[in-house]
């Protein structure tokens, strides 16, 4: 295991300081590591995730990828701390968390969040931006930021909205109530909740599992369930027909189809 972290000479690219990444096995690992602030997002944290998960998504080696956090805390939300004394001209002007959202969303290989604890606010947000949430039957979720005077800026209203409905994420932003894990798999925000010790584990199994598809098959599904999300269901079906119809063009879907006719798993080359 290749561990990046610090002033690690295998990191290869910029010092994590609030972050550590481990790539093994296909699969890249990235932990938040603020663990004297819940892993509050501030921009350091953020920036460096936007990297790693940069770097990830040019490194071959890294074929599916695990964010998560402490067994305490996934992420507690944008770090207050860093915001209490700005104004609206400096946020507005600095475009607060927009770059920092973007450096996350444009990534195009599949992401897991593993999440235990708190994942609140930003951390709520980031564990959605991710593509599909694990949660250890520790995990806490919920949009505080109402006790703060703000709202959730990280796109959570609308994220939320989409997974839960508009009644829970009205009910969650409005009164800043927590959701337990076993609430969160009931209402769409978690695909599956496991007990706290077996988190990473199988995080990293369901990581390993689509680690061994076609790279391109898994990129196409990304892509189309992310477009469905943005354009009208017409135009998302067409988009996704025509996806499935390129994956035609594939060497993977000759060998996937023609492995299953001949009783054997399929090697994907993701061509
Ligand atoms: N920002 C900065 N520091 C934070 C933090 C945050 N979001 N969350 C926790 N911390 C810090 C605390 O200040 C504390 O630091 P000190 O030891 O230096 O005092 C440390 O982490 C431990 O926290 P607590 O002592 O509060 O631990 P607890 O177990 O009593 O409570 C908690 C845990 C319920 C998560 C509580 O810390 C909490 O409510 N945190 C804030 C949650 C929140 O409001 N999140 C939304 C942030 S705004 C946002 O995210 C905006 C956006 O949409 C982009």
């Amino acid at each position: 295991m290749t561990a990046l972290h610090g002033d690690s000479p295998e990191r290869g690219g910029m010092a994590y300081k609030n972050i550590i990444v481990d790539i093994e096995d296909n699969i890249c690992l990235i932990r938040l590591d603020r663990p004297e602030a819940m892993n509050a997002l501030n921009l350091d944290l953020l920036r460096e995730l936007g990297s790693a998960l940069g770097e990830a998504q040019k490194n071959d080696k890294a074929r599916a990828i695990v964010i998560t956090g402490s067994e305490k805390a996934f992420a507690a939300g944008a770090d207050i701390k860093l915001m209490a004394d700005k104004c609206f001209v400096e946020v507005f002007a600095a475009d607060l968390f927009t770059e920092e959202e973007r450096a996350i969303t444009r990534i195009r290989k599949p992401i897991i969040a593993a999440v235990a604890g708190y994942s609140l606010g930003g951390g709520c947000e980031l564990a959605m931006m991710c593509d599909f949430i694990i949660a250890a039957d520790t995990a806490k979720f919920g949009l505080p930021e109402v006790n703060l005077g703000v709202m959730p800026g990280m796109g959570g209203l609308g994220r939320l909205s989409r997974l839960v409905g508009r009644a829970k994420a009205m009910d969650m932003a409005l009164t800043g109530r927590f959701m337990e894990a076993d609430e969160a798999e009931r209402s769409g925000l978690v695909a599956r909740v496991v007990p706290a010790k077996k988190l990473m584990e199988e995080a990293t199994a369901a990581a390993r599992r689509i680690a061994e598809k076609s790279n391109v098959s898994v990129m196409a599904i990304k892509e189309a369930v992310h477009r469905a999300d943005e354009v009208a269901l017409g135009e998302a079906l067409m988009f996704e027909r025509r996806l499935f119809h390129a994956l035609f063009a594939t060497e993977d879907q000759k060998e996937g189809m023609n492995a299953f006719i001949e009783k054997r798993e399929p090697q994907f080359r993701d061509k």
